[in-house]
């Protein structure tokens, strides 16, 4: 019987096989260490010459980097290592010695490893965050049917723009044009008026030409639609959403999290304490307040400082790095990549701090957040923020405007902390049909696309809300991670559409 790897503290002191692919190898005289992957975990594998028979190891001395086998062996305890089980093998047999594997253990380009994009989810933090998605995924289907929310499947192909003219993806449709969908929202509104609540969970499309670390031409996005529903009890579901998700990845993924140095303690906060609620017009004093700068010019100087001592260290371990021995030249090469990496975010810091901090000081009430408004407006506070009554100009066709001051329409957006920005946007809907039809001519849409969406407020208008969560964001959220193209197994953005 093969085991897996995840397995063996099941298999203490017995003999297992089991199936993968040799992702390192390291050698001293007489002894291979493998690193072992299958899929469910990674572990070391001790190929000693004296403890194998002559063929096991012949082909112990030709594995390469990603060669597939099949090793049994006894389990034993690994002090060392972060996975606490070995195997010491007593057999090895080979599907493939693999020649010249593309991806080596030293650094590569982010751009050279997307276009190996098939081979690089093999890494073991491509490992650890695909296993976070799927968690998070897991978790979202368990919140919504554990409160009666049915699931629904909207169309791809749709007649009609949700979220703005500008981003359509356009394709042919039997001779007439068609649209890739931008959001399942205008059909999950009308499902709800069949089912009272249900969830989409499906591929939306915009064609966004911006090159940011928060924008994919293809992401998943989750749509909750409830009939009966108004902005408040809307926010509090949200937030009990994001709440569930992130402590059932705190509960399942903590390897996960390790392998990412994701500080788990910032996860905590989110669960345990409530959410910020603020309208639009409080969270623009915020933007504007002599408090934002500040706190913006102690990052700028901190960035400033760590670039100085890191630039230093970087000098030292030149330095040293000649003369030193082989297991420390390893050491200081680990340390200089890290190096490397966190300058490079420095320095993104000390080059787009100062704009911020003129865009912020210069934002004027009316406009749109842009994605350092958000950075900004978040800086202040650990968990993420609900920012609700929008200027109705700047929001989709589809919102209610505030019975109570008609400037705003009654949406939400959820700013995630630490950067990471909007991960939720949604609201309660428009319910009057003549002031929907009155919308749909300003925005410039086609009123003969929308007629079946208008029956919805002919026949049985109620009171309904609901939102978008967008996957991706989350994903990179939870994970910490800098951009969501790795939070996806095959990223379409902007000037990407391959492997
Ligand atoms: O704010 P958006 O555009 O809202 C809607 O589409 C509504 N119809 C949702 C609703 O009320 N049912 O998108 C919702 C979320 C955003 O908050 C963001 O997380 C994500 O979808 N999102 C993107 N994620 C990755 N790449 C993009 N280009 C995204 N655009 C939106
Ligand atoms: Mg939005």
């Amino acid at each position: 019987m093969n085991t897996n790897i995840i397995d063996l503290p099941k298999h203490e002191g017995s003999t297992v096989t089991l199936q993968g692919w040799v992702y390192n190898i390291r050698e001293s005289k007489g002894i291979k260490f493998l690193v072992l992957r299958d899929g469910s975990e990674f572990c070391q594998v001790v190929v000693s010459q004296q403890d194998v028979d002559e063929e096991s190891w012949n082909i112990a001395e030709q594995l390469t980097q990603e060669s597939s086998v099949k090793v049994t062996g006894k389990v034993v305890p690994n002090h060392r290592d972060r996975f606490p089980f070995e195997i010491q093998v007593q057999t090895l047999e080979v599907y493939q010695i693999v020649k010249d594997y593309p991806i080596t253990h030293k650094e590569h380009g982010v751009d050279f490893l997307m276009n190996l994009r098939h081979l690089w989810l093999r890494t073991p933090r491509q490992w650890a965050i695909m296993r976070v998605r799927n968690r998070i995924i897991f978790a979202i289907h368990q919140f919504f049917q554990e409160q009666g929310f049915v699931q629904m499947d909207a169309p791809i192909f749709t007649g009609n723009a949700c979220e703005g003219t500008s981003t359509l993806f356009e394709t042919d449709y039997y001779g007439v044009p068609a649209y890739l969908s931008q959001s399942g929202q205008l059909y999950g509104e009308a499902m709800a008026m069949a089912m009272g609540k249900i969830y989409t969970f499906g591929p939306t499309f915009r064609a966004e030409k911006s090159q940011t670390r928060r924008h994919l031409s293809e992401f998943w996005m989750i749509e909750p639609e409830m009939a009966f529903y108004d902005l408040e009890m809307n926010m509090d579901l949200i937030e009990s959403m994001l709440k569930y998700i992130t402590q059932a990845v705190l509960k399942d993924c903590q390897t996960e999290l390790k392998l990412l140095n994701r500080d788990t303690t910032k996860l905590q906060k989110l669960v345990e304490q409530p959410f910020i609620r603020m309208t639009y017009e409080e969270a623009v004093k915020l933007l504007k307040s002599d408090k934002s700068q500040e706190l913006l010019q102690k990052d700028l100087d901190n960035a400033k400082t760590t670039t100085e001592a890191l630039l230093q260290e970087q000098k030292t371990l030149q330095q040293e790095h000649g003369g030193a021995k082989k297991g420390r030249k390893a050491e200081i090469d680990r340390r200089m990549q890290e190096i490397h990496t966190q300058l490079k975010d420095l320095e993104e810091s000390i080059r787009n701090i100062p704009q911020w901090m003129k865009s912020a000081k210069e934002f004027e009430l009316g406009n749109d957040f842009g994605g350092s408004d958000e950075t900004v407006i978040t800086r202040h506070f650990e968990v993420p923020i609900m920012v609700h009554r929008y200027p109705h100009q700047v929001k989709a066709f589809y919102m209610k405007r505030d019975p109570k001051d008609s400037r705003w329409a009654m949406g939400v957006d959820v700013l995630a902390p630490e950067g990471y920005g909007e991960i939720v946007g949604g609201g309660e809907r428009e319910t009057d049909e003549q002031v929907l039809i009155q919308k749909i001519h300003e925005h410039n849409l086609p009123m003969s696309a929308f007629e079946w969406y208008l029956d919805l407020r002919r026949f049985g208008s109620v009171p309904h809300s609901g939102f978008g969560l967008g996957l991706e964001r989350l994903v990179a959220y939870i994970a910490g991670l800098h951009h969501v193209r790795e939070t996806i197994p095959f990223a379409r953005h902007y000037n990407r559409l391959t492997p």
